[in-house]
């Protein structure tokens, strides 16, 4: 008899399969390919609106000459984990590796090998030399000494898998706290609100507060509501959550159900904030 192949986002898949999933969450895509464009797969992002004026997310097909071909996974580690590119310079916070700071070394190595299996595209990255984004470039290298990056993720033992799972994707691939934690004066999320929304997200808009506090959070939200919205974008009140949430949702919607339900469970079990006001 045949066993059933692991489902992508178990540990077991192989390393190709098992990174596309993980990719898939993270939304590499979204970001390193230009798709109203017409660009091919991670062959180069659409603009970005940076502090530091517009960038485009480069190649990171394995292409040798424009893409990262030649990357050794040391150089790719770096990149992912610390934000130091292989000439040493320090990657805008546009990328968001303070996130991918916390996967583990399998997690990026199956990464490495999904984008090593991606077709190798040549096209020279639009944004450039360090030119006009050295000053961007010089405020993160501050940032990376004054921020403290934890490094890959440990699970906590007194809690559950599922617990852990969820912790595991809120903290990397989901980067949650990009938008739903407010920054603190290094740009860092600030610990001490963590992911009770914050006023100046995206576009200046305001985050949501995502703890479960009943009056200024989602404590209302049963973990189903919370399961739905992450799959289909949809809310308890049947409205559909929009802007930078509704790329989110393209990610999450690419999760397995029980990775959804982990997140859900994470999410029910924070400390609840209470906040100004309801954050929208
Ligand atoms: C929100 C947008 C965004 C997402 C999501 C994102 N990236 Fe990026 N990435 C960028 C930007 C912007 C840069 C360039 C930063 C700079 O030049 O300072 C970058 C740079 C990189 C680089 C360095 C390439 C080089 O040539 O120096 C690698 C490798 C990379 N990203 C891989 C990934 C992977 C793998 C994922 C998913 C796990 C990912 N990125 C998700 C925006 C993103
Ligand atoms: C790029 C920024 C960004 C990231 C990253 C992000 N969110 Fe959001 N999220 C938003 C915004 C903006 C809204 C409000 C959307 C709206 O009102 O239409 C939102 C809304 C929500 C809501 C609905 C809350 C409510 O009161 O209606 C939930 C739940 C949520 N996000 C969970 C998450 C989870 C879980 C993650 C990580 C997997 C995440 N978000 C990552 C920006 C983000």
């Amino acid at each position: 008899m045949l066993g059933a192949a692991p489902a992508a986002g178990a540990p077991g898949a192989d390393a190709v399969t098992h990174g596309a999933y993980l990719a898939a969450a993270a939304g590499c895509d979204q970001c390193h390919t230009d798709a109203k464009g017409g660009g091919k797969a991670y062959a180069g992002g659409r603009p970005l609106e940076t502090a530091f004026g517009v960038i485009f997310p480069p190649n990171i097909t394995p292409d040798r000459e424009t893409g990262i071909g030649r990357w050794r996974f040391a150089d790719f580690v770096r990149a992912l984990r610390w934000g130091i590119a292989p000439d040493d310079s320090h990657y805008l916070p546009a990328f968001p590796f303070r996130f991918y700071n916390r996967l583990t070394d399998a997690d990026l190595a199956d990464l490495k090998a999904f984008l090593d299996s991606v077709p190798a595209v040549r096209a020279v990255n639009r944004s450039g030399g360090p030119g006009i984004l050295s000053a961007g470039r010089a405020k993160a290298a501050i940032a990376a000494i004054a921020g403290r990056f934890p490094g890959p993720w440990l699970a906590d033992p007194s809690r559950d898998a599922a617990w852990n799972r969820g912790a595991y994707l809120v903290a990397t691939v989901g980067r949650c706290e990009d938008c739903h934690t407010p920054r603190n004066i290094f740009g860092a999320p600030d610990p001490r609100r963590r992911l009770a929304g914050a006023s100046a997200g995206p576009g200046g808009k305001v985050v949501p507060n995502i703890t479960p506090d009943r009056e200024t959070g989602i404590g209302k939200w049963s973990q189903q509501d919370i399961i739905n919205v992450l799959k289909d974008g949809q809310t308890p009140e049947f409205d559909f959550v929009g802007g930078a949430m509704a790329e989110i949702v393209r990610n999450t919607s690419r999760l397995d159900d029980a990775d959804r339900r982990a997140i859900a469970a994470y999410l029910k079990s924070l400390p609840a904030i209470r906040t100004q006001k309801k954050g929208r």
